[in-house]
């Protein structure tokens, strides 16, 4: 049913193609039908222990974390933040210049309602999260696509910014570690981007959020370490991945002082702040120590990086399927064109003959064909080897019917 009351701007709006496959799921599952879901964006782990246990002695201990914390989020917090960003990735931190927000999510859309106009472009280096082009859309700005090249060299070169670059263009949202890609951008990635966004005076926005979930010994690298990016950039990170925290919602930004106080204002009238009791949590989950393999970061890590081994390499095992192990992340992103489906038909074909739910790379934008993004997050590894199993058979099945003439079943 159409809405009577309906803004333009939320007319505009793609529903995520997440909720749209979640309706399909529901529905097969409905009529009897098993599916295994390797859609989701967040580990499916237990949050640790540690983290638990502070929440419970905040909600236990005084009415300090029943009521607002201060906007701008918990002063523990915004310190332990900011000596996270000065001791591991460099950057001239101040508890002061950041905001705890609802979620990475929360930090991205301050930024967007606080730094740009309807009319100034945005480029986003695509396939990429499907969030960033609604939050510049929601802005009344405009997403410009900067597709990446996934062939396994340098993901962009100065040329393709340059290309996409107008009078219009306010700023470049990047994403490293990359989701969907699972890549790490390198110096020579950021330092294009870097270029390009001094030369121009642009804005930068770098979502960090899967920072910890690198499992090579590929350098994350933050881009406002680079010269002369600090005060032009703003960056996003949060709790919701290494720490197993999707669902206590919180996150931060960090940035100079005039960009803070602006998204501060959006921050205040939307929010007041993050949840108090999770910012606590938060705050013992960044203190605690990485730890030789006990840490709880190293944990949820290693559980993460077993998972990601796992299911590259049954993925990459089938005929017609070729998957690189990713770097970072929580997602496989194979190229599936030796199947001879394209990637929407290949998503098609693995929830109507495999059931297995996996997302279709060109609903993460231009650049994303041919490829399907696999979580391999789920906490069961036998459901993550059975996800992959189903895939395997239902197209082994489907090249023996082929053999023998048959039509190809319908998807
Ligand atoms: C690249 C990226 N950034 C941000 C988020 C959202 O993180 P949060 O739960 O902290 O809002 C996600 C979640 O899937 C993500 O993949």
């Amino acid at each position: 049913m159409e809405a009577k009351w309906e803004s333009e701007r939320v007319r505009e709006l793609v529903p995520s193609a997440t909720i749209d496959l979640g309706d399909r799921i529901k529905r097969l599952r409905a009529s009897g039908h098993d599916v295994l879901n390797l859609i989701s964006g967040a580990p499916e782990f237990d949050t640790p222990t540690e983290i638990k246990r502070e929440a419970h002695a905040a909600i236990d201990e005084d009415y300090r974390y029943m009521t607002y914390s201060l906007s701008a989020g918990l002063e523990d917090l915004r310190r332990v933040i900011a000596d996270k960003l000065r001791g591991e990735n460099g950057i001239d931190a101040d508890p002061e210049h950041l905001i705890v927000t609802v979620g990475t999510k929360e930090g991205i859309a301050l930024a967007t309602q606080a730094c740009l106009d309807p009319g100034d472009e945005v480029l986003l280096l695509t396939p990429g999260w499907v969030t960033y082009d609604a939050l510049v859309r929601l802005a009344g700005a405009e997403p410009v696509s900067v597709p990446l090249r996934t062939g396994g060299g340098p993901m962009l070169t100065g040329d393709d910014l340059a290309a996409r670059i107008t009078s219009r263009t306010r700023a470049i949202l990047l994403n490293t570690p990359h989701n969907p890609t699972g890549r790490v951008l390198g110096e020579a990635e950021l330092d294009v981007i870097a270029g390009a966004a001094r030369r121009h005076d642009l804005l930068v926005l770098a979502d960090e959020t899967l920072e910890y979930l690198v499992y090579t010994n590929a350098r994350h690298r933050s881009i406002a370490t680079l010269p002369g990016m600090a005060e032009r950039t703003l960056t996003f990170n949060g709790f919701s991945k290494a720490f197993s925290m999707a669902g206590w919602r919180v996150g931060y930004v960090h940035g100079t002082p005039p960009l803070v106080a602006n998204m501060l204002k959006v921050h205040q009238h939307l929010v007041t702040c993050a949840n108090v009791v999770a910012q606590r949590a938060a705050t013992v989950a960044l203190g605690a120590p990485e730890g030789g393999g006990t840490g709880i970061r190293a944990g949820i890590r290693a559980g993460l990086g077993e998972r990601r081994d796992l299911v590259a390499h049954a993925l990459d095992a089938i005929p017609g399927i070729r998957c690189p192990v990713p770097e970072a992340g929580l997602f496989c992103f194979p190229d599936i064109a030796g199947t001879g489906m394209d990637d929407r038909e290949f998503a098609d074909f693995c929830l109507d003959e495999a059931r297995v739910a996996v997302l279709p790379g060109s609903a993460f934008g231009a650049g994303g064909e041919d490829h399907v993004r696999i979580a391999f997050g789920r906490r069961s590894t036998v459901a993550l080897r059975e996800g992959v199993e189903r895939i395997r058979a239902a197209l082994a099945a489907r090249a023996e019917a082929a053999g023998r003439g048959e039509p190809r079943a319908a998807h």
